[in-house]
């Protein structure tokens, strides 16, 4: 039998975490898990006494057009995945307790938050920095493990944890892939069965930068118009397709060997996110 427990106060999630003297990790996610979350679980489960996982969709890094009422849910299904392994409490908040009336407060990241996703999501890593600053306000962890899968994600919550001088460590997971290679994500849920096919574009294209990598081919530019070509032939629509240095995030001319190269791209309305480490 699991104790899994559920908590969905903020006070009583601070009160039991008040108590601990064993270390804490914790695994924050949007619910409707998948094997790439449940890799964020199994490593806290490796290295932690305590594993907390947090499933609260947060409307403030959704911005009005996008995908906030058709996000995925099956709150019981995902109880089930973490009580299957094991896991001692989910943070189950409401809006109005992460959210009250009145609430004014802001955490935001310069530079890194404004380049890839932040152009064409501007509020996006406002929000983000904002709801995983108040997570680990409230669960107070020693670890928290985030996936690769969200690489400028990863990044800016990394430089946030330091300017800001959380006590809480990250630890970075690699990507979790279905058999034909689509990262696992959420959002595959709603990728339309014609356009599934399509979908495949994202992993085939960091592939095939690898290769022309491999080929000694390095201009970027060369490489992103190749990668382009690909995608716009499998009817896919790229957002934006850019090598970068892993750690400032700012574009390179040249590709070098651990540089990486991150996409986003439009497969029928849903869009997907994928990247790779050239090497
Ligand atoms: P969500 O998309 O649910 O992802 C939760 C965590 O799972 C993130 O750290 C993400 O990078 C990781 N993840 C998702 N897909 C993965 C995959 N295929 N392989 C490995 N890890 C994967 O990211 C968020 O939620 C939110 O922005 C959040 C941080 C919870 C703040 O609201």
């Amino acid at each position: 039998m699991s104790n899994l427990q559920i908590i969905e106060k903020i006070s009583q999630m601070q009160e039991i975490g008040k108590s601990w003297n064993e270390t804490i990790g914790f695994v924050p996610t949007m619910g409707y898990l998948h094997q790439g979350h449940l890799s964020l679980v199994k490593a806290a489960k490796k290295e932690c006494d305590i594993v907390v996982v947090s499933i609260y969709v947060n409307p403030t890094q959704f911005s009005p057009n996008e995908d906030l009422n058709t996000y995925p849910r099956d709150f019981e299904k995902d109880l089930k995945l973490l009580s299957d392994l094991e896991v001692d409490y989910v943070f189950f908040p409401s809006n109005s307790e992460m959210y009250p009336d009145g609430y004014k407060t802001w955490v935001m990241v310069d530079e890194i938050t404004e380049m890839l996703c932040g152009k064409s999501r501007p509020t996006h890593f406002r929000g983000v920095t904002t709801i995983v600053s108040k997570l680990m306000n409230i669960v107070n962890p020693d670890y928290m493990y985030m996936g690769e899968k969200d690489f400028q994600q990863v990044t800016v919550l990394k430089q946030m944890v330091r300017d800001l001088n959380f006590k809480t460590e990250i630890r970075e997971c690699s990507i979790v892939r279905e058999d034909d290679g689509l990262a696992m994500s959420s959002r595959n849920k709603n990728i339309k069965t014609e356009d599934r096919e399509k979908a495949l574009c994202l992993n085939k294209a960091l592939k095939l930068a690898q290769k022309l990598f491999d080929e000694g081919i390095t201009d970027a530019t060369v490489i992103i118009k190749k990668i382009t070509e690909l995608i716009n032939d499998s009817n896919a629509v790229p957002d934006y397709i850019e090598i970068v240095d892993h750690t400032t995030l700012k574009t390179t001319e040249k590709a070098y060997s651990g540089c990486r190269i991150l996409l986003a791209v439009f497969v029928g309305k849903i869009r997907l996110i994928d990247n790779a480490k050239l090497i």
